[in-house]
């Protein structure tokens, strides 16, 4: 996919090690093969996105495949609404999901993360895709370029999505349902609050086609609790009481409840 200098907007050209503008901005192709395109300017901390330790535990976790259901939703998704063209995962976390899709279907794939963390992994490990840390909301690709954009588990930016995709050019979003790992909440908190999610969005630019639900029981053991705990955003959230009852808990079943929304950009 073509790349744009995220300081002035000018096409970058790839060199052996570097990506380079006309103004002679210079992006460094890393060790690891992904390019580096979020200015200082546009961190609003030192090191944003998930750590390495997030990533890590993701990648620990998905690899034994307790998502894969989630991951041939979406092949089936995009082979019923016809995806074609360029694959963008916004938010892409350590590569799981996005490469299966792209290889699925024989379509190159731009994976965008803003945490380093997250693209020195995908990169490391699945090569011949494209891995950018860049912000979702300057994704610095032209306009029209995208053909299947999606973010799972991630944001949701609609009008810079738009501008990405090409018209007709489809958006898979993955949420997570109010249900989703209550076996997981009910060990961490003392209470189990309701909060009314809205899984299912309208998005002004956007046709929604479809919204399928995905729901699977997993069984995790030892370690696995604890990298499962990890990817969640409860790591944020969770009291000193809890996570001694998850330190405790050698064996959880539990149940995967999300919602794949297909869009098609108007
Ligand atoms: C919950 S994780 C999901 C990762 C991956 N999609 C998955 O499901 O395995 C959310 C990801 O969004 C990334 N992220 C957060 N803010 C972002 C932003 N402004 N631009 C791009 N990525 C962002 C985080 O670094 C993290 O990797
Ligand atoms: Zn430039």
């Amino acid at each position: 996919m073509e790349l744009l200098c995220p300081l002035c907007g000018e096409k970058l050209e790839k060199r052996e090690r570097a990506f380079v503008c006309p103004n002679r901005h210079s992006f460094d192709i890393a060790r690891q093969g992904y390019v580096h395109l979020l200015p200082v300017q546009k961190k609003h901390s030192l090191a944003p996105g998930d750590t390495r330790e997030q990533v890590l535990s993701r990648r620990a976790f998905l690899e034994e495949g307790h998502y894969a259901p989630i991951a041939d939703a979406l092949i089936n998704a995009a082979k019923k609404y016809g995806a074609d063209g360029e694959i963008l995962d916004v938010g892409c976390g350590e590569g799981y999901y996005c490469t299966r899709l792209s290889d699925a279907l024989g379509l190159p794939l731009t994976g965008l993360d803003i945490s380093k963390e997250a693209v020195r992994c995908a990169a490391a490990k699945y090569k011949g895709y494209t891995w950018l840390c860049a912000t979702a909301a300057h994704i610095p690709v032209p306009e029209g370029s995208v053909g299947l954009l999606t973010s799972l588990f991630a944001l949701t930016l609609p009008e810079e999505y738009k501008r990405v995709l090409k018209p007709g050019g489809l958006y898979f979003q993955v949420l997570a349902a109010e249900d989703h790992l209550l076996g997981l909440k009910s060990i961490i908190y003392d209470q189990l609050i309701h909060k009314e999610k809205d899984s299912v969005p309208n998005l002004p630019g956007f046709a929604r086609l479809e919204s399928i639900p995905i729901r699977f029981d997993f069984t995790v053991e030892g370690e696995q609790v604890q990298n499962l705990f990890s990817m969640t955003p409860h790591v944020f959230r969770i009291g000193k009481d809890g996570a001694e009852r998850l330190r405790q808990t050698e064996r959880l079943t539990d149940t995967a409840s999300c919602v794949l929304n297909v869009f098609r950009r108007e």
